[in-house]
């Protein structure tokens, strides 16, 4: 189990999928769990800060969770949200949502199920802290905001990173923290194969090279 934590557009996603491929792990994006619910929230016209409305929806809504072809799949009523989780709408909601306790317990509890699946790389905000915090491998990505606002514009996404970063850091459930034994690797100035390098060489360290061939 690796688990890699950051903050939005520290390039966390496209480490760890590149990361998972290398090591033959599946690969599972937390995030795209807390967008999912910002998604049938909005699906309802809910207020993302209603909690009591969004876990009512969330406690009535099917939900299913796997790993297919080495990636999380999910559905919430028998429809794949996948399409609709980079929405401008979903970008300004998951905060608030992922700040509601109940909605993380519940995400959370699915979460560790996937460990009984298959060897992981997680990535979210506090799947070293909260999620595993027992695993030996942990690290959290980080880049300044001007390379993560970059990031988002070469992606043509509009998403208030400066707010998000506030809300994801201050929020009173599991807010983003670094695990106090987290690796931390600035990514501003590195390429992605420079970021899984390091992650490797790392992991090499921690006596894991022999077990999972790496050279
Ligand atoms: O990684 P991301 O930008 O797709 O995550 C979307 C939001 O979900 C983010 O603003 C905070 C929340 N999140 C969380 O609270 N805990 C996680 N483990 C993953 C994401």
């Amino acid at each position: 189990m690796i688990a890699i934590d950051g903050p939005a557009a520290s390039g966390k996603s496209t480490v760890a999928r590149k990361l998972a491929k290398r090591l033959g792990f599946s690969y599972v994006n937390s995030g795209a769990l807390y967008r999912g619910i910002a998604w049938l929230t909005s699906e309802h016209h809910i207020r993302p800060t209603d909690a009591g409305a969004v876990c009512g929806q969330m406690r009535k809504s099917v939900f299913s969770f796997d790993l297919k072809g080495k990636e999380m799949v999910f559905s919430v009523n028998g429809v794949n949200p996948e399409p609709h989780l980079r929405d401008e709408e979903v970008n300004r909601t998951v905060s608030a949502i992922s700040a509601i306790a109940e909605v993380r317990e519940f995400l959370v509890a699915h979460l560790r199920t996937f460990l009984t699946k298959d060897d992981l790389v997680m990535e979210g905000r506090d799947i070293g802290s909260i999620v595993f915090p027992d695993t030996p491998y942990k690290f959290y990505i980080d880049a300044s905001l001007e390379v993560r606002a970059q990031r988002r514009a070469i992606q043509g996404q509009r998403d208030d990173l400066f707010f998000r970063d506030r809300a994801d850091s201050s929020r009173r459930s599991s807010p983003l923290t670094i695990a106090e034994d987290a690796h931390v690797i600035d990514s501003s100035t590195l390429t992605i194969d420079g970021v899984v390098g390091e992650i490797v060489g790392r992991l090499k360290m921690q006596g894991l090279g022999e077990a999972l061939r790496l050279d």
